[in-house]
């Protein structure tokens, strides 16, 4: 990283963004955004996954101008990137998802707001103005506090419904436990009220289960207070049916999250869902399942292979790919572009602007992303996003 005479953060990669957010976040918030579940095997793969995919760059080509607009949804994002959702953004710097809303706006990219937001969902919006901007939906046993939690982003105009699947049970965060991983004192879990909820704060649920009185939480040594909390609120037995569910009492598009296999792919398209979110949650849940970028390909094929099936639902005409994990590198999305996703979103790296920087941190993350894939699209020869083949990649199993 390149440090001035007066010591000021000038980085010139995401990876320096993260060391620098290391040096400001407490012990507990690091652990929380950075650690992965178990060995932590999954996490490192997200990354290396894309360092065994090989550019093929065609020459000649004019590539003075290069055209990133995308569209999604049937709206337009200044590219093909979007924010992922992730929780408790006030961990990371006081205006927490507030800041993250408008470094969206600003830049022009959609941002997935958590349900584990530490900023009521409605305050987001306002900040969000008229940035494009999508809900992540965790289902919770009270079906009512979920459906009041869509009606709110509903009237909050939130243009889609993430569903996130990949979490029927926490994954088992190491750090956390180490850590003793819980929300501070000031800030709670702001989508929700404590009348209705209950456990607006995790150190709650943790307190509460120490001196025996949080029975509902089985806190046990081998338990962090979050995923004590999720265990007991989340609803673990989702099924297909549940997307159909959804669909009946929302008329915003459906995108699922945390789909890893062809199978559940055609599942989803079955369903009816606007759009899969192909995502190992960063690492966080299931350790050993590989990276989204590497069952990408076998998600494309199966998608272009079956024709859509007739069902009673109303099917998009095409199911959109979006994808997510271990992207850090403008030719990391030039290559999840080629292998067929048509959105690339980036969790960890908003968090460690965010935690450099707020707002502005944020933006400029967003911006250097911006700019190492236009170059990255330069020097493969592409001029627009739209014309991104996958003959610009080569597999490891493929020859030269
Ligand atoms: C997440 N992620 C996540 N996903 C989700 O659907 N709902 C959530 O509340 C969260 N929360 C969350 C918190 C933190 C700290 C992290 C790091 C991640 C997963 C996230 O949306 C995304 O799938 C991954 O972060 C993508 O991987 P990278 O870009 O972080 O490598």
């Amino acid at each position: 990283m390149a440090v001035s005479a007066n010591g000021g953060f000038h980085p010139i990669n995401l990876d320096d963004y993260e060391a620098t957010a290391k040096e400001r976040l407490t012990t507990q918030a690091h652990g929380y955004f950075s650690s992965g579940a178990n060995d932590q095997w999954t996490l490192r793969e997200n990354r290396e996954a894309f360092n065994r995919i090989r550019l093929r760059p065609r020459v000649l080509n004019d590539v003075s101008k290069v055209n990133l607009n995308t569209s999604i949804l049937g709206h337009t994002s200044t590219m093909p990137v979007l924010v992922a959702p992730t929780g408790m953004q006030k961990l990371a710097h006081p205006e927490g998802e507030t800041a993250t809303a408008r470094a969206a706006r600003e830049v022009g990219v959609p941002m997935t707001l958590s349900t584990m937001s530490t900023t009521p969902l409605e305050e987001v919006a306002e900040s969000s103005g008229k940035g494009l901007r999508f809900f992540q939906l965790y289902v919770f046993q009270q079906r009512e506090l979920t459906v009041q939690l869509i009606k709110r982003a509903e009237a909050a105009g939130y243009s889609a419904i993430v569903l996130t699947v990949d979490v029927p049970a926490m994954g088992r965060r190491e750090a956390d436990l180490r850590n003793h991983f819980t929300l501070p004192p000031h800030l709670t879990l702001a989508n929700f009220d404590e009348e209705t909820h209950g456990a607006t704060r995790l150190c709650g649920a943790r307190e509460a289960a120490r001196d025996g009185s949080g029975g509902d939480f089985g806190l046990a040594d081998t338990k962090s207070a979050l995923s004590a909390y999720v265990n007991s609120m989340y609803d673990g037995s989702l099924t297909w049916k549940t997307i159909d569910w959804l669909k009946s009492i929302t008329a915003l598009p459906v995108i699922v999250k945390g789909i890893m296999t062809p199978e559940d792919a055609l599942l989803a398209r079955e369903h009816g869902v606007s759009a899969i979110w192909v995502s190992n949650h960063g690492g966080r849940q299931l350790d050993g399942v590989d990276a989204p970028i590497t069952v990408l390909p076998s998600i494309k094929q199966a998608l272009a292979e079956k024709p859509v099936m007739e069902s009673h639902f109303r099917m998009p005409t095409r199911m959109a790919i979006w994808v997510d994990g271990g992207v850090r590198r403008g030719s990391d999305i030039l290559k999840a572009l080629a292998l067929g996703a048509d959105m690339v979103a980036v969790g960890r790296p908003v968090l460690w602007g965010l935690a450099c920087g707020g707002q502005q941190g944020v933006v400029d993350v967003l911006s250097m992303i911006r700019e190492e894939l236009t170059l990255a699209m330069k020097l493969a020869g592409c001029n627009d996003v739209k014309k991104v083949s996958r003959q610009l990649v080569r597999l490891a199993h493929e020859p030269v």
